[in-house]
């Protein structure tokens, strides 16, 4: 057990998603928010007095690399763009930081592997920020279908759509190469919901399809995963939808569904499941803040060297799986993985 009771946290971009996780560093019993960067003149400033106007101290970089050169910086959170976010990883394990790391964690799978090569070099802690994963629902989830109620899970249905305001179209503006588009925004948690922890290896196939946008980006797309002997994942999401945030699971007795996958602080989960025998319930759970429980986690794994709920090993299985669908999408084809 380490002597340490908070990691010192530095931020390396003033993203919009510093609203949540700016107060969830702030707020974790283990964490303490130390510093953050940004490289336009101001921003990161502005973020602080609107996140966490109460905060004392935290010093105000403009630019991400000093921040990094900060012995005193122990863990940074990076909420850059998508297409930075191996690059930024990768220097801040190489000066010695944990790193937090929004999700995608990387558009390739080559460079997570470089990003695993270094953190175990550098012997620090990396993780894909999954938040939803943190939310206790999903550990009821769990719970009901390792009690066998609903029998061997044989299918999973994800969705998550919405539609994008026209403010946030600037998402639309790269194509998919660069981390533009919504599988890379939101179809990574559709796929790692659909996945997780129902069918935890890699499927055999995947195939997808996609509708494009002028600027290469997918703006809807659906897809399924063959994870062999009838057990199918499908995922689905999209910009230009009524929303939607579920999971189904369908096993061999009954079946269960997670109304709200992303549910907020204030939003209260609902659960229900229903079997066969023509038992059911609708279960109505505690609201919590998956942010929040996200980074006391990180932090605890960090300060005391325990493996994270989301190991690397994971962020490669979904990267692989992104890649075929996206290459099944645009070529028509269905993909073979394993
Ligand atoms: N876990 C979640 O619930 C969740 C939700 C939303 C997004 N995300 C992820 O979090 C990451 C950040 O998403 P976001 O929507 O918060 O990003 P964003 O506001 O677009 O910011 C991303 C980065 O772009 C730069 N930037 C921001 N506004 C800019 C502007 N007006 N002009 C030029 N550059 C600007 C910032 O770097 P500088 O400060 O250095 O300029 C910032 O760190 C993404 O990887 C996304 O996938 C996660």
């Amino acid at each position: 057990m380490s002597n340490e009771t908070k990691l010192r946290w530095g931020i390396l971009g003033a993203a919009r998603i510093n609203q949540q996780l700016m107060p969830a560093i702030v707020e974790a019993h283990n964490s303490e928010l130390v510093a953050i960067a940004s490289r336009r003149s101001g921003a990161a400033a502005e973020t602080l007095v609107k996140y966490a106007p109460e905060q004392q101290n935290v010093q105000i970089y403009d630019d991400p690399n000093a921040l990094l050169d900060n012995p005193d910086i122990q863990a940074v959170y990076n909420p850059l763009s998508n297409h930075e976010h191996a690059e930024w990883t990768l220097r801040a394990i190489k000066k010695g930081k944990h790193v937090l790391c929004e999700k995608p964690m990387a558009l390739t799978v080559a460079d997570i592997e470089a990003i695993e090569a270094a953190a175990s070099e550098h012997n620090v802690t990396v993780m894909e920020g999954f938040m939803y994963r943190y939310h206790p629902q999903h550990a009821r989830v769990k719970a009901i279908i390792d009690s066998g109620l609903i029998g061997k899970v044989r299918s999973v249905r994800a969705c998550f759509s919405f539609m994008m305001q026209p403010a946030r179209m600037y998402r639309l503006a790269d194509d998919i190469d660069h981390g533009g588009g919504a599988m890379w925004d939101i179809g990574c948690y559709a796929i790692h919901a659909a996945r997780l922890p129902f069918f935890d290896e890699l499927p055999l196939s995947v195939t997808a399809m996609a509708k494009y946008t002028k600027t290469g980006a997918d703006i809807s797309s659906s897809g399924i995963m063959d994870f062999g002997d009838g057990r199918y994942a499908q995922f689905d999401f999209s910009f230009e939808r009524a929303r939607r945030a579920e999971y189904e699971v369908i096993g061999t007795l009954g079946g269960l569904k997670c109304h709200n996958v992303w549910a907020k602080q204030a939003e209260t989960p609902v659960i229900s499941w229903w079997t066969e025998d023509g038992k059911g319930e609708q279960e109505r759970l505690p609201v919590a803040n998956h942010f929040g429980l996200e980074v006391e986690h990180f932090s605890d794994c960090a300060l005391n060297g325990k493996p994270t709920g989301l190991p690397l090993a994971d962020a490669k299985n979904n990267c692989r799986i992104i890649v075929a669908a996206l290459q099944s999408a645009a070529q028509g084809q269905r993909k073979q993985l394993s």
